[in-house]
């Protein structure tokens, strides 16, 4: 027997309606996208104004780690096993405590974080951890106090645009790679100091670095550099 229920055509209110749909969708998305842009803005026009201290109530949760993209710049650092690796400005070790845990057995990590407090609580947070393989140098990257010629991997993650003196750390850090260590930049949204890859090249290439490529994802770049 017929169950059939004949197709009812659209009229032309459900067309209109279905438009006027799609125009509320596409306004919210436009609100979110406008009010981000407004608020990373004024972030960064406060911080150029008045520098402010690292959040700590960013702190390291799954929020941070989504809203800074924690597990892609992970994927996007090539390190391995038996590997030293320098970060400069690791604030509460996002990165570090997990690239300490990817070079063992037999690598270690080096922090120079210029914040004595978040230094204090980066080595806390490395023994809660159990993570045994690490160094936290107090102080600022700019005054020489790095080993020289150790490192196979050195990055740094939203810090470049936050360093008082840049020249002495890009100098610095050639200095303690190894010759053909490799150098990664992370810069991007939503970090209120944030680089761009022209002034990331502008300032790594005349010290001796070689730009080996760059990967982008979500308003972020990783910039590799191999150490001539
Ligand atoms: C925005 S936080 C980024 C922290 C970490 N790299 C991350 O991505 O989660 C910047 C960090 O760099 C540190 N810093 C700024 N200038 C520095 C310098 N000259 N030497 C060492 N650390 C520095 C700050 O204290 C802060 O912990």
């Amino acid at each position: 027997m017929g169950g059939d229920v004949a197709e009812r055509r659209p009229t032309i209110n459900d067309v209109a309606a279905r438009a006027e749909e799609h125009m509320r969708a596409r306004r919210l998305v436009l609100l979110i996208g406008a009010s981000l842009g407004l608020a990373s803005g004024v972030w960064r026009t406060v911080h150029r104004i008045r520098r402010l201290p690292y959040p700590f109530w960013m702190a390291v949760t799954p929020f941070t780690d989504w809203l800074y993209g924690t597990k892609t710049i992970l994927g996007h650092l090539d390190v391995h096993p038996g590997q030293h690796v320098l970060e400069i400005g690791p604030g509460l070790g996002r990165l570090l405590l997990p690239v300490a845990a990817r070079v063992a057995p037999g690598g270690d990590v080096t922090g120079v974080e210029i914040d004595h407090g978040i230094a204090q609580a980066l080595r806390e947070r490395a023994v809660a951890a159990g993570i045994t393989n690490i160094t936290v140098i107090d102080g600022d990257a700019a005054a020489r106090q790095i080993p020289i010629g150790y490192f196979d991997v050195a990055y740094l993650a939203a810090v470049l645009g936050e360093i008082g003196n840049p020249t002495a750390v890009i100098h610095h850090l050639h200095d303690a790679l190894k010759p053909g260590g490799m150098l990664f930049i992370i810069e991007g949204w939503p970090d209120p100091h944030h680089q761009s890859l022209a002034a990331v090249k502008r300032r790594l290439v005349p010290a001796g670095f070689a730009r080996i490529g760059v990967t982008r994802a979500w308003g972020r770049f990783t910039a590799q550099f191999e150490r001539l």
